[in-house]
């Protein structure tokens, strides 16, 4: 597996990669790799003949310095995961090479990143198109996977390769959970034992609003259950538990398919998000 540090470099090693025009996926990430992480390289490799990883924490898309600050950094034995996983490359940029002084460009979608995760986290949709774009045009890939784990970042990548035809094919992969339920995070490494335990409630929590709704319960008072349940069951903020139209991001108030549950919400200080698929019975 190639590690590539230097823009200089990237050009020639994935021209070499690709050689006479083999197909090349490209997995984003920012590192402290988990096993949600590991299943795009897997399902990468399943559609391209090359695996290319990027690690990039990348500043423009958080909101919160402190956030920043303290995002889990795992360098090393990330790239020995990248590596069993089969990866091909991984290209680990800095800011200063992405953003160098004078950089001035941002790329923003409306409609689909402006509520939930784009109400809650002003700015953020904007540092992810901008990074994402700036990742797939230094790359040039023919397929991009992204986890249905973030998936109004899913669908705000859509529309910005829909929008600026970039030509790259845009994947999603379902959501990789930990044996009772919680959805693999870099994140969950910041909570503690305790709340830990206590984070299942979110899965849970959505679980039980899915079913309900998919038999045909009202949606608002499904909605509120979930939120006082994971109020009782240890989450400080409830920032939303929504349905909402799968593609537009936009709030449903009765059932109409495709749909998706959406909720985040924070236990110890520790902010989780996470979502269903719901079809009605
Ligand atoms: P990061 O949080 O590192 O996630 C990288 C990719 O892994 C994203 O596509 C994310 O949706 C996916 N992923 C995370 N947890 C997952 C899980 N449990 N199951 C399946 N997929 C999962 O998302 C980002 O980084 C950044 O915003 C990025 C796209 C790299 C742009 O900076």
């Amino acid at each position: 597996m190639q590690i590539i540090r230097e823009l200089q470099g990237l050009k020639p090693a994935v021209a070499a990669l690709r050689g006479a025009g083999d197909t090349l996926a490209l997995v984003p990430t920012m590192g402290a790799l988990h096993d949600g992480h590991l299943a795009l390289v897997a399902e990468a490799r399943k559609h391209a003949a090359r695996v290319t990883a990027t690690i990039f924490v990348n500043p423009l898309q958080f909101n919160d310095p402190g956030d920043l600050a303290r995002y889990p950094r795992t360098e090393e034995a990330d790239l020995a995961r990248l590596e069993a996983a089969g990866c091909d490359l991984v290209w680990l940029p800095t800011p200063a090479q992405l953003y160098p002084d004078g950089f001035a460009t941002s790329i923003s979608v409306r409609g689909v990143s402006e509520r939930w995760e784009g109400e809650h986290r002003p700015g953020h949709f904007d540092g992810v198109a901008t990074v994402v774009a700036k990742l797939l045009l230094a790359v040039r890939p023919t397929h991009a996977i992204f986890g249905e784990k973030d998936w109004q970042q899913l669908a705000v990548i859509r529309r910005v390769e829909a929008d600026l035809g970039m030509g790259v094919a845009i994947l999603g992969q379902p959501t990789v959970r930990e044996a009772d339920g919680l959805a693999m995070s870099s994140r969950n490494a910041l909570l503690s034992p305790e709340h830990r335990a206590e984070a299942v409630a979110l899965p849970a929590a959505l679980q039980a609003a899915g079913k309900e709704i998919a038999a045909g319960g009202a949606v608002g008072p499904a909605l509120e259950r979930a939120k006082a349940t994971l109020r009782a069951e240890g989450f400080s903020d409830v920032d939303y538990v929504a349905l909402v139209d799968a593609d537009s991001l936009e709030p449903l108030e009765s059932p109409r398919e495709p749909m998706r549950l959406l909720a985040a919400a924070s236990i110890g200080g520790v902010r989780l998000i996470d979502n269903i698929p719901v079809t009605s019975e």
